[in-house]
């Protein structure tokens, strides 16, 4: 039976690292402070903006919520970037995706100033990371991926990585990460149009999943003693839970974690992460203003 990373414990003590963090700046003068930008009511977006900014105010940092209406313009929003990366009180944008069908996530991802863009999706961030330069923001969710296979203890180097998912948010960046000197990992990234994709997942010793396909990943697929992350998230209809849906990730995880060596649960493996990694770029944005 697999080991079960516990993401939640892992992001806690991240957390309260951070807290210490923003403790030592307070006093010095600056609180941190994160601006996240929602626009429309996406029930699913409403539940993560209410957590980065619940968890922004339980580690002493200031946090502020824009909430745009699901009609607004171009203009609206570009207008509302600008105002945050001129307030001094603010060290941290994040603009919530997805957004509304008439407008363009690109263009106000490349809105935000590149020394505030703590989500790390400015090309210029992007390229950095790509780089290996520490200057720039490293998205949360591969960043927090890094810091749990860093904790529990989970070796890199020269282990085989194979991640399932091309994205920008997770999958890319995690490649660059898994291969940089110091992690030292093979990495192979497979997609959609990959032609027998359990011949690539079985080579795993690392298996990441970001898909967002419940089930994807079947024990057959899986090598044994692999160290199996979940990054998916989908909401499943079921009627006999009291919300009327459950979580699920891309593995099927009672069947998988007989086989792996530690695999990560959903929820409770990578999401935590996710918002202790931005916390955490949240606080580095701010110390480089306060140096
Ligand atoms: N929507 C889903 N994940 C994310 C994320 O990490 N950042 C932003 N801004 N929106 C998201």
């Amino acid at each position: 039976m697999a080991r079960i990373i516990d993401g939640t414990a892992i992001a806690r003590e991240i957390r309260a690292e951070v807290a210490a963090q923003v403790a030592q700046l307070r006093a010095e003068g600056t609180v941190p402070g994160l601006a996240v930008v929602l626009v429309g009511g996406d029930p699913a977006s409403e539940v993560y903006v209410r957590s980065k900014t619940r968890a922004c105010q339980e580690a002493g940092m200031h946090s502020r919520l824009l909430q745009l209406p699901e009609t607004a313009t171009r203009e609206e929003l570009f207008g509302t970037i600008d105002g945050l990366n001129a307030d001094p009180d603010i060290h941290g944008v994040l603009v919530q995706l997805p957004l509304p069908p008439q407008l363009n996530a690109k263009e106000f991802l490349e809105r935000v100033s590149p020394a505030k863009d703590v989500d790390g999706f400015h090309p210029n961030n992007v390229g950095r990371a790509f780089v290996g330069d520490p200057q720039g923001f490293v998205p949360a969710t591969p960043a927090g991926i890094m810091e749990l296979l860093r904790r529990e203890r989970i070796d890199t180097h020269a282990q085989h990585a194979v991640i399932v998912g091309r994205s920008l948010i997770v999958s890319k960046p995690l490649a660059s990460l898994l291969m940089a000197p110091g992690a030292n990992s093979t990495v192979t990234l497979t997609h959609r149009h990959t032609v027998d994709l359990a011949q690539y997942t079985r080579m795993a010793d690392i298996l990441v999943v970001a898909v967002g396909k419940p089930g994807l990943i079947t024990a057959e697929m899986v090598k044994p003693g692999a160290t199996v992350i979940d990054v998916g998230v989908t909401r499943v209809d079921d009627p006999s839970n009291p919300r009327g849906y459950v979580i699920r990730g891309d593995v099927d995880f009672e069947a998988v974690a007989e086989k792996a060596g530690a695999i990560t649960p959903v929820p409770g493996g990578v999401g935590p992460m996710t918002i202790a990694m931005l916390l955490r770029n949240t606080i580095t944005a701010a110390q480089r203003v306060h140096d």
